[in-house]
């Protein structure tokens, strides 16, 4: 599966804007937590394009779903089926606790998905409502205030450190850095 074959899943599933670009941001974080391993040397399963689909896609059948979010991933896993890496799948069914999160490409979508929207939230209370001047020590801070973006789970953010060993504040460098990079398509 190429990208263009992920995002016409995306277009095909998704109506409501907001989600389009929660899964853009997503593929974005994605992508950025890739790059870090790569640099890093460390083994990994897939490539950048294979980690860019999982951001993409993991969300892609929620509105699809969501009068049974039981079934959350169970139609974005049937039209992988076949298509893309057993690891992608895994990954997209690993972040909705649907299978077990073992490669880090599910353990990254687990602690990046949740840190996705708490950025865009700290965004969004910016007097320019633009991602660019935001810092990631302010984002540090917002999550440090539970009434702030309160639905945003910080424990999942957290696993960063626990299930991917990158310190916090690197993290919440690199997925800001990579969402500022699409700050366009986010409307950011
Ligand atoms: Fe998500």
């Amino acid at each position: 599966m190429n990208r263009e074959e992920a995002l016409k899943i995306v277009d095909e599933l998704v109506k409501n804007p907001n989600i389009k670009k929660h899964c853009l941001a997503a593929e974005a974080a994605m992508i950025g937590v890739y790059d870090y391993f790569e640099s890093k040397g460390k083994a990994n399963v897939g490539n950048r394009v294979d980690w860019g689909i999982v951001g993409l896609l993991h969300d892609a059948d929620y509105e699809a779903t969501n009068k049974d979010l039981e079934r959350h991933t169970d139609l974005v896993t049937e039209k992988l089926q076949g298509r893309a890496l057993q690891e992608v799948v895994d990954a997209i069914r690993g972040h909705a606790d649907k299978v077990e999160r073992k490669a880090l490409m599910a353990k990254a979508i687990f602690a990046a998905d949740e840190l996705t929207g708490l950025i865009v939230a700290a965004a969004l209370v910016r007097p320019d409502k633009k991602l660019e001047g935001l810092t990631p020590e302010s984002v540090l801070k917002r999550m440090k205030e539970p009434a702030f973006a309160r639905a945003v789970n910080r424990d999942d953010i957290k696993t960063c450190e626990s299930e991917l060993g990158i310190p916090l504040p690197e993290f919440v460098e690199i997925v800001l850095n990579s969402m500022k990079g699409v700050s366009k398509d986010l409307g950011l």
